[in-house]
C-alpha cells in the first residue's frame, strides 16, 4: 500500500509542486499542498520543502495565501485565473498567477508534522527558521482582515475556502442569495459523473459569491460587508488555532521572537475562548458553523464539527460528549467512519463530494485528536477504516461511507490516484 502511495505522489509532482490528481485538479491547491507535504516528509524531505517553499512563493504582500496557485495552463478546469482575476487586488503577488480566496490555514501544523518526522532535526529547523515568518504573516493577515467584530474568530467568505466545497451547510445560505442563473461551461463533469459533483445551480452560487469580490477588487473590508456569504468555520478556526499552537512551540525552539510569541499567546486565548462560547452546541454536543451574515448558527452536524478536537480546544466534558453525537449520527458497526455529513439528517448523500462521502483528510485530524483525548479504540477504528476503505476501493479522492455497497470492483469517487488520499495514508501507517 505505501509503494502505491509513494508511486502516486511520483506521478503527481511536477516539479515544485504536487498536483491534486491529474486532469480534475492540475494546479497546486493550498491544503492540499500542505497535507501532500506530510505525506512526502516520510520518504523525500527535499521535496517536502520544496512543496511549502514553493506555495510560499506565491504570497500575497498582506500575508495572504490563495487557495490555487496557477503554475501552468489547463484545458481541463474551470474556473481558470481569467475568470478568478486576482491581480485585481492591489497587494496580490506580482511573480505568481492565483485565485483571490484562500483556504484553510494549514500549513503551521504542517511545519510542526515535518519536524516531527525529520530524522535530522538540524536541517529541519534550519528550513523552518526559513519560512515559519510567512506563517505569521498569513496568521497577522486573517486576524486583521477577517475578524471584523474583533472575536478571535475569523470569517471565510466563500465556501470553497472552507475546503468542504458543497457541504448541505451552506443550503440556507445559497437559498437566501438570490443569484442569478449563470451561462458557464463547467470541466469537472467531463471527468466525474455529477451525481458526484455539485450541482449546476451551486455552481451559480460558487460563481455569483466571486463577482461580487472581484466588483470590490478583493477588497476585505468590502467583502465583510456586501459578500452574502460569510461565515465562521470551526474547520477553518480550527486549523488556524492548531497553527498558532505550532506556530509557538517553533517558535519556542528557534528562540528570539518574544513579540510574536506573544502576541500569539494572545490570538490563542482570545480565540480559543470565543471558539467555545459561540460554537459549541449543548443540544447537538458538536461544534457548528455560525452564519455571520445572517447572525444565526447553522445548527448541523459536519465532519467539520469534531475538528476542534484536533486542535485541543475542547475541555475533557466537551469531547466526551462529542464523541457521543460522533457515534450516534457518524458511528454503528455498519458505516466505515466518518461521514462528511450527519448521516440522520434528510440533506446526507452518501455519494455527492462533501454531502456525505468520508475524506481521509479529515479522518486523519479525528484519528489525532481522537487519540489526544483518550478514545484509543474509536481512533484505532477511524484509522483502520481509512485503510480499508483505499484497500477495497483505491487511491480515491472520497469514500462511500455504507459498508454494505463494497464488494468486487467497487471503487471510490471523485478524483482517481488522488494525493493527499496516498500522503496521509503514508503518515497513518507510520503511527502507532
Ligand atoms: C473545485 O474546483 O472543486 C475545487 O475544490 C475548488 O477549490
Amino acid at each position: 500500500m505505501k509503494g502505491k502511495a509513494i508511486e502516486i505522489l511520483n506521478d503527481n509532482w511536477r516539479g515544485g509542486f504536487t498536483i491534486p490528481c491529474q486532469g480534475l485538479y492540475p494546479f497546486q491547491w493550498s491544503w492540499d499542498s500542505g497535507f501532500i507535504a506530510i505525506g512526502l516528509a516520510h520518504f523525500n524531505m527535499g521535496r517536502a520543502k520544496k512543496e511549502i517553499s514553493t506555495l510560499f512563493d506565491a504570497q500575497w504582500e498582506n500575508g495572504f495565501l490563495p487557495h490555487i496557485v496557477f503554475h501552468t495552463e489547463s484545458e481541463t478546469y474551470f474556473p481558470g485565473p481569467e475568470y478568478h482575476r486576482a491581480d485585481l487586488h492591489p497587494k496580490s503577488s506580482k511573480r505568481s498567477i492565483s485565485t483571490g480566496m484562500t483556504q484553510p490555514p494549514v500549513t503551521g501544523f504542517v511545519l510542526r508534522e515535518l519536524y516531527r518526522i525529520a530524522k535530522d532535526k538540524e536541517d529541519i529547523l534550519l528550513f523552518i527558521e526559513k519560512v515559519v515568518d510567512r506563517v505569521y504573516a498569513n496568521h497577522a493577515y486573517f486576524y486583521e482582515h477577517r475578524d471584523p467584530n474583533n472575536e478571535g474568530l475569523v470569517y471565510i467568505y466563500h465556501n470553497w475556502e472552507s475546503g468542504t466545497d458543497n457541504s448541505p451547510l451552506w443550503d440556507d445560505i445559497f437559498a437566501s442569495m438570490g443569484s442569478p442563473a449563470l451561462s458557464f461551461q463547467r470541466k469537472d463533469t467531463d471527468q466525474v459523473d455529477l451525481s458526484e459533483r455539485p450541482s449546476k445551480r451551486e455552481y451559480d452560487h460558487y460563481l455569483h459569491i466571486i463577482e461580487i469580490a472581484k466588483r470590490y477588487n478583493y477588497d476585505d473590508k468590502k467583502i465583510a460587508e456586501f459578500s452574502p456569504f460569510l461565515v465562521q468555520d470551526p474547520l477553518f478556526n480550527a486549523m488556524l488555532i492548531k497553527s498558532n499552537q505550532s506556530l509557538l512551540d517553533l517558535y519556542s525552539m528557534i528562540g528570539h521572537n518574544q513579540e510574536k510569541i506573544d502576541q500569539l499567546i494572545a490570538w490563542q486565548e482570545k480565540s480559543i475562548k470565543t471558539f467555545n462560547e459561540k460554537l459549541f452546541d449543548e443540544e447537538l454536543g458538536a461544534y457548528v458553523h455560525y452564519d455571520l451574515r445572517n447572525e444565526r448558527p447553522l445548527k448541523y452536524v459536519s465532519s467539520s464539527s469534531f475538528s476542534p478536537l484536533f486542535a485541543g480546544i475542547p475541555g475533557q466534558k466537551m469531547a466526551d460528549k462529542m464523541v457521543r453525537t460522533l457515534l450516534d449520527r457518524f458511528g454503528g458497526e455498519d458505516h466505515y467512519l466518518c461521514a462528511s455529513f450527519d448521516r440522520t439528517n434528510e440533506r446526507f448523500n452518501p455519494k455527492q463530494y462533501w454531502r456525505g462521502p468520508v475524506w481521509i483528510n479529515l479522518n486523519w485530524m479525528l484519528y489525532s485528536g481522537l487519540k489526544d483525548y483518550g478514545f484509543k479504540d474509536i481512533a484505532e477504528r477511524v484509522k483502520n477504516d481509512s485503510i480499508e476503505m483505499i484497500e477495497k476501493a483505491g487511491f480515491y479522492e472520497y469514500f462511500d461511507p455504507r459498508k454494505e455497497i463494497y464488494g468486487k470492483g467497487t471503487k471510490g469517487y471523485g478524483g482517481n490516484n488522488f494525493s493527499w488520499t496516498a500522503a496521509l495514508i503514508i503518515d497513518l501507517l507510520n503511527k502507532d
